[in-house]
């Protein structure tokens, strides 16, 4: 069975937000409901861990798909190897004006405006406590619109403070473009701030946290995350969010679009970290497919994550790269992807 394919015509022709909504609602509501769709199965030979967490499968979801934590079962019934939600700030958010997704099915690719609108910190929260999923949750956290300069850095240190106990692992948002300033963050004196702000907190309880880059870093801003992630001992670096190198309209660009920019970022952030074992890179942005995983495996990734590949094809994409993934390993004589990617 498969709705998707039943649901998305009609589904292309509305406002993608009112169709996410519309989704979100029923997927939080009846889990159960995965199975009128085609799921990708568990099985011990995808599982994948890094030196800090195991994914059921090597592909994930993406942020901003789950903002506010409500349907986590559901990812995890249909296959995803782990479910991040948020991004999550302290205080609930509107975000910004509608429309903010605008989706481009001639290149399979989105561009979204929406500014972390979520139902802030205490609601989120509250939403994974009585979550009964069994996946590894990642939890991405972020400031409010209005928080100051000053302010900033104990603002993601108390939402880590909050996620840290519930999640598998935290993510420090600071490369989403809709948020003015946010990605002024990505530089040595602001991320440090928040590093050392956060690092009080990890003395107390400390869980893998990682740090989520544009794909629209110059090289020399990219060494500074990677230096700054190794001296703070992160778990790892998820690249990338959404580009602002595009000349449609506001907002940020995903999908197919963003594909190679995305990829040589990985790469390069890849090679920086190589010597550095305890430093894992997350890949997301422009997957979907198989081959594009290998692709990263080989630049010696491991956990990739999706989100408008997610939005073209349907529940199928997971079971497609699922049936590749198995294909693969029997062809090369494979025990597990563990063992194929421990060898980069
Ligand atoms: C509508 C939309 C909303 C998003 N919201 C968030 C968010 O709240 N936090 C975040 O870190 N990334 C967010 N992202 C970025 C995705 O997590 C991902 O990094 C990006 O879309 C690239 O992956 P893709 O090409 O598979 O879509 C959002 C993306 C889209 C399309």
């Amino acid at each position: 069975m498969n709705l998707f394919s039943i649901f998305k015509p009609l589904a292309f022709t509305m406002d993608p937000e009112n169709v996410h909504d519309f989704s979100m609602k029923y997927f939080s509501k009846y889990p159960g409901i995965s199975h009128l769709f085609p799921c990708a199965k568990v099985s011990e030979q995808l599982s994948i861990t890094d030196s800090h967490t195991k994914w059921s499968s090597p592909v994930g979801l993406a942020a901003g798909f789950d903002k506010n934590a409500v349907a986590i079962e559901f990812f995890e019934k249909i296959g995803f190897g782990a479910v991040e939600v948020g991004t999550v700030t302290i205080e609930p958010q509107q975000g910004n004006e509608r429309p903010r997704i605008w989706r481009y099915p001639e290149n399979n690719s989105i561009r979204n405006a929406m500014g972390f609108p979520n139902a802030g910190s205490k609601v989120i929260l509250e939403n994974i406590k009585s979550s009964n999923h069994t996946c590894c949750l990642g939890i991405n956290i972020g400031k409010n619109k209005n928080t100051s300069a000053a302010d900033t850095p104990s603002e993601y240190a108390k939402l880590y403070e909050m996620f840290a106990p519930h999640g598998d692992y935290i993510v420090i948002n600071i490369s989403s473009p809709n948020t003015p300033g946010l990605r002024n963050l990505q530089t040595k004196e602001a991320f440090r701030d928040i590093c050392i702000a956060i690092d009080e907190k990890r003395k107390m309880l400390s869980k893998p946290l990682y740090l989520k880059i544009a794909p629209d870093l110059n090289i020399e801003d990219i060494k500074d995350m990677v230096e700054l992630s190794k001296e703070f001992s992160l778990s790892g670096i998820i690249a990338t969010n959404t580009t602002i190198q595009h000349s449609y309209d506001k907002g940020g660009v995903s999908g197919a679009y963003i594909r190679n920019i995305s990829r040589d970022i990985r790469k390069k952030v890849c090679e920086l970290t190589k010597e550095t074992k305890d430093i894992s890179v997350i890949g997301v942005g422009g997957i979907d497919s198989f081959e594009d995983i290998l692709e990263f495996w080989q630049q010696g990734g491991k956990m990739t994550q999706v989100y408008s590949s997610f939005i073209f094809h349907g529940p199928k994409l997971l079971v497609n790269i699922q049936n590749d993934m198995l294909r693969f390993l029997k062809e090369n004589q494979l025990s597990s992807i563990q063992e194929y990617t421990d060898r980069f």
